[in-house]
């Protein structure tokens, strides 16, 4: 079993970058040489590091060489997950928030997990990345544009690629469509939407039993914008061609009032909770329109504050066809038997099914996890690009605090072109 050297990664990276395709260099030679054992670590043992890490613990050909937390039961745990089942204990790194950055300087890696706050995802990716370590970072990867041009500049200038981690791409109902999409049955992409609708108010923004603040519930005090738009944001850019193709030009978000919050309190703490007075930045919906160089559109909505049951309302619209996740029907010119009528878009799905969906179709968010980390790993394992590209991580993670301003000005904000007038030339990358 052989671990995975940096020079790897740089010899694949210009050859991507050089556009050779991927069978032509070392692919075959890759695939056929024992499965390389790809060395982990994972900083940030909560809820979304512990998940990851039982579900890493499933995949062959892993080894999780370190865990690190601020709470030493959470990696003491996470350690014990490791030894249950099977296999050796990691070093087990706690009780600093600089800890991280002993634990990147000392242990043999190949890859980082990052499922910390927000705020530490783009600084432990760089220090990451600064030791020839892959970063695989949890959403958004960084919470300013400078820091998302940081880890784009630090990842191109080292050839240490990195990747967040936006399961929703990797859903295989979206990976379906894109195929359809590919496939030409849309005729040619106008218009898409999305949602992040997820009332997160009583269970991970405060804790349900106290009402107490949990870390993000910060976010809400502070700023008004749209706090977490990847999972909603994800699938569609390959809907959009979006870095290959096309790209974004210009965002323009609005917020409503926020009353969602102070309501939930009243209604479960009482009137003299002090949450159910306090005042909120953040309002409960956010919808920014963006516009691309090409004329599409595409609308977000951040909804993540009122009560009502999860959705992401995808919804992509062409010349030739429409289709519509929450409906979950679809509509085509070519192929549906009645004129102007949905059908059903199952059919479609198992027809387009993509060859990646059968990872773990019982799996945490319905397998869409597992997909993603094997598909991570797999990429490691035969030193291929990331699954997901550097520049979609960077759109998706932009948006945090361009809708921010975009509402604080009340106009529309430029949309920096992460990939530097690539996109004109760049080919479909993901899920190819
Ligand atoms: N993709 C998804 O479906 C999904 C779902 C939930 C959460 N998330 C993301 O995962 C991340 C973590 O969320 P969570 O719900 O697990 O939060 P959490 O509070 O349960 O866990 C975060 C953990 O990070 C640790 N931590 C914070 N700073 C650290 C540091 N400097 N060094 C080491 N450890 C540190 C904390 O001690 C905590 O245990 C967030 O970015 C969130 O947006 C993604």
């Amino acid at each position: 079993m052989a671990s995975i050297s940096r020079r790897d990664f740089t010899r694949n990276a210009s050859a991507a970058a050089l556009g050779l395709t991927l069978t032509s260099f070392g692919t075959r030679q890759a695939l056929a040489d024992e499965p390389r054992t790809v060395r982990l670590a994972i900083v940030g043992m909560g809820q979304r590091g512990t998940a990851h890490l039982e579900n890493l613990l499933k995949i062959p050909g892993t080894e999780i060489v370190a865990v690190c937390d601020l709470f030493p039961d959470r990696v003491k745990r996470a350690a014990e997950l490791c030894t249950a089942a099977g296999r050796t204990a990691p070093a087990v790194y706690a009780g600093d928030p600089q800890a991280y950055s002993e634990l990147l300087g000392k242990e043999k890696l190949d890859a980082v997990i990052i499922a910390t706050y927000w705020d530490s995802h783009a600084p432990i990716a760089l220090r990451a990345i600064s030791q020839g370590v892959v970063p695989g970072i949890e959403v958004p990867m960084a919470l300013t544009v400078n820091d998302t041009w940081r880890l784009l500049d630090a990842s191109e200038k080292s050839n240490v690629p990195f990747m967040m981690l936006e399961n929703w791409s990797f859903r295989p109902d979206n990976l379906a469509v894109l195929r359809l999409k590919r496939s030409g049955a849309f005729g040619e992409i106008v218009h898409c939407h999305c949602a992040h609708s997820h009332d997160c108010i009583d269970h991970w923004f405060f804790d349900a039993k106290t009402g107490n603040d949990r870390w993000p519930a910060e976010y809400l005090a502070k700023y008004n914008r749209d706090q977490y738009p990847t999972h909603s944001v994800g699938p569609i850019l390959s809907w959009m061609d979006i870095n290959c193709g096309d790209v974004f030009t210009e965002i323009f978000s609005t917020a409503s009032a926020s009353r969602g919050i102070n309501a939930y309190f009243r209604r479960k703490f009482g009137a003299d909770h002090p949450n159910s007075k306090r005042e909120w930045k953040q309002g409960d919906i956010v919808t920014s329109v963006l516009k691309t160089e090409k004329g599409k559109t595409l609308v977000i909505n951040y909804d993540m504050q009122l009560p009502r049951p999860y959705a992401n309302r995808w919804m992509l619209q062409g010349t030739r066809g429409v289709y519509d996740e929450e409906k979950a029907s679809i509509y085509l010119v070519d192929a549906s038997p009645e004129h102007h009528q949905w059908e059903a878009w199952k059919p479609y799905e198992e027809r387009f099914r993509h060859r990646w969906s059968d990872a773990d179709p019982g799996g945490t968010h319905g397998g869409a996890d597992t997909i993603m980390l094997t598909q991570f790993i797999t990429s490691l394992q035969n030193k291929q690009p990331l699954p997901l590209d550097i520049y979609d991580s960077a759109v998706m993670t932009a948006i945090v605090e361009l809708s921010g301003i975009s509402i604080e000005k009340n106009a529309p904000v430029p949309f920096p072109d992460f990939t530097r007038g690539k996109w004109k030339t760049r080919q479909p990358y993901f899920a190819i």
